[in-house]
């Protein structure tokens, strides 16, 4: 069974699909199989992993909405054991289409159900919303990854996410924990950057990962080419951090395991 982890934050442009397509492609890198489901109207992840969202007759909407069989929409990718369910403009019509449905926040859960068993990890890449396509998310997955910009508002923008996640787990899905903080486009010459850090691991102690993503101009510039950073450059110091934070992860799944 896969672990199923949905990457929110409300706040748009705190590394969100940054963080999972260069996560996805190194938790494959370190052998695991890995689906990344992409669930932002914007495509960055489809084409952060090299797929032009324009040209998708088959996405995360017909899946969610036409009822198409997900093992169908599947796609895999450059990166051995990274497989992924694109996603492109057609999914700004679901967030209106799923309101009026019955049990609208569980049309992702029951899309995943069938595929499940075929990976190790599940990555959702979720809008900078908590809309009917977040809470979709939350509903499906056993735990939430929350990148933080190290920046004014951040502690605020947690806080009310964290009170989101609460209020799915009295709701919808009673076993949903915290995977992780991880601080992200961290810049050390930066004092509010380090004092905000330093909050929110005072706030969340070890719920936040000891792998902090740099500021890095491989992560801004891989899209653009349609690959993960591990592929345009592993050696930077955003590509090392995120295998990393792979690494943490992957550690803690085997812990949890036990
Ligand atoms: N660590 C980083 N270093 C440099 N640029 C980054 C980094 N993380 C993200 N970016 C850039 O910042 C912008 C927002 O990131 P993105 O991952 O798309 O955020 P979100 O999905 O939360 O909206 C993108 O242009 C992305 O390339
Ligand atoms: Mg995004």
């Amino acid at each position: 069974m896969a672990r199923i982890v949905a990457v929110a934050n409300q706040k748009g442009g705190v590394g969100k699909t940054t963080t999972s397509v260069n996560l996805s492609a190194s938790i494959a890198l370190q052998g695991q199989s890995v689906l990344l489901i992409d669930l932002d109207p914007q495509g960055n992840a489809t084409s952060g992993v090299g797929i032009d969202p324009r040209s998708l007759q088959s996405t995360v909407y017909t899946c969610l909405i036409k009822q198409a069989n997900a093992g169908d929409v599947v796609q895999s990718t450059d990166i051995k054991g990274l497989s992924v369910i694109p996603s492109n403009a057609d999914l700004a019509g679901a967030e209106i289409e799923l309101v009026s449905l019955d049990g609208r926040e569980h049309y992702l859960r029951d899309t995943i159900q069938g595929i499940q068993t075929q990976y190790d990890v599940i990555i959702l890449d979720c809008p900078p919303a908590l809309g009917v396509l977040t809470i979709n998310a939350l509903a499906a997955a056993q735990s939430v990854l929350i990148p933080v910009q190290c920046e004014y508002y951040a502690l605020e923008g947690l806080t009310r996410l964290i009170g989101s996640i609460e209020r799915v787990k009295e709701s919808i899905n009673p076993n949903l924990t915290i995977e992780g903080i991880v601080l992200t486009m961290f810049d050390a010459r930066n004092s509010l950057a380090r004092q905000v850090s330093e909050q929110v691991r005072g706030h969340f102690g070890d719920k936040v990962y000891q792998s902090v993503i740099p500021r890095n101009v491989t992560l801004a510039e891989a899209p653009s080419y349609g690959r993960p950073g591990i592929l345009y450059n592993m050696a930077s110091s955003g590509s090392q951090a995120y295998l990393s934070l792979a690494k943490e992860f992957i550690a803690h799944g085997e812990k949890s395991a036990r």
